[in-house]
């Protein structure tokens, strides 16, 4: 049976993916920030008790990250699915930005998503299907104007997911992530389009398509691709070095100031 490591699990679109995976006869390890409050996630585990187990997870806090991933140590993970974001940012304003919560998007939207890989890269390396899958937006890759914290935190977060594709890629674990739709949820403020177990559904079966040659990619729900950072032509251009010459510089620089 195969299994799904999820975060955001109690509401929203996570609460779609778990209804949606439990539906197809998939183990569902479901994170949370609050168990206590997850009662809609219980509810649902009735159906499917032996099947769904809930966890504690604060991506804010990244050692929270590293102890479930330390408590399920020995489980392998089909697909770790970063579906959890911080989506109540205060609206913001040129001339009166709040550099703490965009912090926190940070935190929450970008560097938590990374943590996760690098936390939970073996329970994935040993299941069958090797794949994490990152909820993105378009929001993080287009204009207006407006939204800045979140928007940047979603396309920093575009980029790990490039980093990590071309990482993990070598170990056949396949990264990607893609936009849900504009989905009916406490962070659309009830102004979506799509209920949220019908997103997950279309998102999953992206999810079950995805190969480590289809990784890399930003998908929209039906399936078609985004661009997911600028892909450069000849990423030489203007005398700019590739990684490796990067690497050796700063080893030499890291060396003088030893
Ligand atoms: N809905 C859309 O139209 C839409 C469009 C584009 C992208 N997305 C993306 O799709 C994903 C799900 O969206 P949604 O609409 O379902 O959002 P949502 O209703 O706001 O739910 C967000 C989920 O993330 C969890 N979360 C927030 N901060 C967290 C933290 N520090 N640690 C762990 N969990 C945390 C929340 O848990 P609590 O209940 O504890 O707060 C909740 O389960 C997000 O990544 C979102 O950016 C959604």
């Amino acid at each position: 049976m195969p299994t799904v490591f999820l975060t955001g699990a109690n509401r929203g679109i996570g609460l779609g993916f778990a209804k949606v995976y439990l539906d197809a006869g998939w183990r569902v390890i479901a994170a949370v920030r609050d168990p206590d409050a997850a009662d809609d996630l219980k509810n649902l585990g009735i159906d499917y008790e032996d099947r769904l187990s809930i966890h504690q997870i604060d991506l804010a806090d990244l050692s929270s990250i590293d102890a479930l991933a330390t408590e399920l140590q020995g489980t392998p993970i089909d697909v770790l699915l970063g579906n959890a974001a911080k989506t109540d940012n205060p609206m913001d304003e040129f001339g009166s930005t709040n550099y703490d919560a965009w912090i926190d998007a940070f935190k929450v939207n970008c560097m938590g998503q990374m943590k996760m890989a690098e936390a939970f890269v073996e329970h994935v390396a040993a299941s069958d299907h090797k794949k994490m899958f990152f909820l993105s937006s378009r929001i993080g890759a287009k204009p207006p104007a407006g939204l800045i914290l979140f928007r940047s935190s979603k396309s920093a977060l575009n980029q790990v997911v490039m980093q990590l594709s071309l990482i993990l890629g070598p170990r056949g674990i396949a990264v990607a992530c893609g936009h849900p739709g504009f989905v009916k949820s406490k962070s659309t403020l009830s102004m979506g389009v799509f209920e949220a177990e019908e997103s997950a559904g279309y998102l999953k079966k992206i999810i079950d398509d995805l190969t480590v040659k289809t990784a890399g990619q930003f998908f929209d729900p039906d399936g078609s691709v985004l661009p997911i950072v600028t892909r450069q032509m000849n990423p030489q251009a203007f005398g700019a070095k590739a990684p490796d010459a990067w690497n050796e510089q700063a080893k030499k620089r890291d060396a003088k100031k030893e």
